[in-house]
């Protein structure tokens, strides 16, 4: 029996009894509640953001042995981090005396740390080193209770790194599933299949979580929500097709497509709207301050290779977005912190290519630069765009006796959307298939009690 149990708490920070899901949850439809309760955000930090895998940071971000930086699991604060002896571990930012966290750099490299309250000093490895005059104290420190409390599972899948709370979750990549697929193409346009992460554009909205996730694969909005970026995107250009100008006429009718992956992921696919030649995807890439400059100098360094060089600055035109907290959006890595039930963290992660066999020769800095500006495009002029969406959803939220939020876009139109033999769901781009299928993972997530737990070093 835990201690929640034992004083009573278990049942009511559990959420679970308290509410029917498929009341909230219906086929076509969700109540506001899951966007404006409070109870049911704080079920969430247990039953979604602990009790399955959730993204916490890339490997290059720790590349070395004792880089750590500084993430969250949900609320939990959490020292993600590369030990002595080179494991990845994602601590607790709490320490054992009294809980202050024990870390407040974003980053760094450290062997050990220690705790800035009354100096408690702790290895990397979240065991306890010592405590300032000991003889002040008759326990015995070897005890395990006082080393640092860590996600039990942490695992990576190409350098992603996750973790959860729950010893009952799926092996990683099971629960990853389908979704690995286009990651693996993400990652395998880039030389040697890579990308480092880069600083972030850091972004915040007043409004729930899922509004966010609700929005990653949304294709119907696009023309609406950001047309002064659809019109800035080809203000200059000839034909008119740069940027997401596929998405002008008629969406639907463009070869472009949404699936659902299983487990709450899916995956926008626009890819097929592009001319599948070398220079295909730089073609559409849309005008940024002094580009046409850098373009002309590196097509005459680079003759005959310089479209396929040129790709690799592009942004890449697909949605990847794994639940709960993670998309691949262009060359982005976007991240989603819960913050409270009407706040939320967005925050964009670039990335650069590296070239560890030297096959690029000295184009890289220059193609990384390139990739720099297409990436300060999205997150600057459309980013913005759908924050306001989600705060303003938050605030249409607050009429209480207009209850229900509909994502039926799709339903019941006989062949639009094609079930494949490995349970993942194609529709066309508008559709709100991925919602309604990832909101059936995550009731199923609030309805199923997490086998949650913390590990120490012994
Ligand atoms: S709270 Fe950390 S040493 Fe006291
Ligand atoms: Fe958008």
């Amino acid at each position: 029996m835990t201690i929640l149990e034992r004083v009573g708490l278990a049942r009511r920070l559990d959420g679970a009894p308290r509410y029917d899901w498929d009341e909230l949850v219906q086929e076509d439809r969700v109540h506001r509640l899951i966007y404006t309760d409070p109870a049911i955000f704080a079920a969430e930090m247990t039953h979604v953001f602990g009790g399955t895998w959730v993204y916490l940071a890339h490997e290059s971000e720790i590349p070395a042995e004792n880089d750590f930086i500084t993430r969250r699991l949900g609320l939990r604060p959490l020292i993600v981090l590369r030990d002595q002896n080179g494991r990845i571990r994602a601590l607790y930012n709490r320490c054992t005396h009294r809980g202050t966290t024990l870390c407040r750099w974003d980053k760094g490299n450290a062997k050990s740390f220690q705790c800035p309250y009354h100096g408690w000093n702790f290895l990397n490895t979240g065991k306890l080193r010592g405590v300032p005059w000991p003889d002040g104290y008759a326990c015995d420190f070897k005890d395990p209770k006082y080393n640092i409390a860590q996600v039990p599972r942490v695992e990576s899948y190409r350098g992603f790194i996750f973790g959860t709370l729950n010893l009952d979750a799926p092996p990683l990549p099971h629960w990853l599933g389908p979704i690995t697929r286009p990651i693996d193409q993400w990652l395998d346009r880039n030389p040697g299949g890579k990308v480092v992460v880069c600083e972030a554009n850091r972004l915040k909205f007043k409004g729930n979580w899922k509004l966010a996730y609700d929005n990653s694969g949304d294709g119907y909005h696009v023309v609406y929500s950001h047309r002064s970026l659809l019109e800035t995107e080809n203000r200059l250009a000839e034909d008119g097709n740069k940027g997401m100008a596929y998405y002008r006429s008629s969406p639907d009718a463009a070869p472009m497509y949404v699936q659902y992956m299983g487990n709450g992921h899916h995956f926008k696919d626009k890819r097929p709207n592009l001319n599948q030649r070398p220079g295909g995807l730089w073609a559409i890439e849309s005008p940024h301050p002094g580009m046409e400059h850098c373009e002309a100098e590196f097509r005459r360094r680079y003759g005959a290779r310089a479209d396929e060089l040129l790709d690799l600055a592009g942004s890449e035109p697909v949605n990847i977005n794994v639940f709960p907290n993670l998309s691949l959006l262009g060359n982005h890595i976007q991240v989603f912190e819960p913050v409270s039930v009407e706040e939320t963290n967005a925050i964009w992660y670039g990335t650069r290519i590296v070239d560890e066999t030297g096959g690029l020769g000295d184009a890289t800095d220059e193609i990384n630069a390139l990739r720099m500006r297409t990436q300060e495009g999205f997150p600057n002029f459309g980013e913005v765009d759908d924050v306001a969406n989600f705060e303003q959803i938050q605030r249409g939220l607050q009429c209480l006796e207009d209850e229900w939020v509909y994502m039926h876009r799709g339903l019941g139109i006989p062949g639009r959307a094609h079930t494949h033999d490995d349970g993942t769901i194609r529709a066309p781009a508008t559709d709100e298939v991925f919602m309604r299928e990832y909101i059936k993972e995550w009731k199923r997530l609030m309805q199923t009690r997490p086998n949650l737990a913390i590990q120490r070093e012994p």
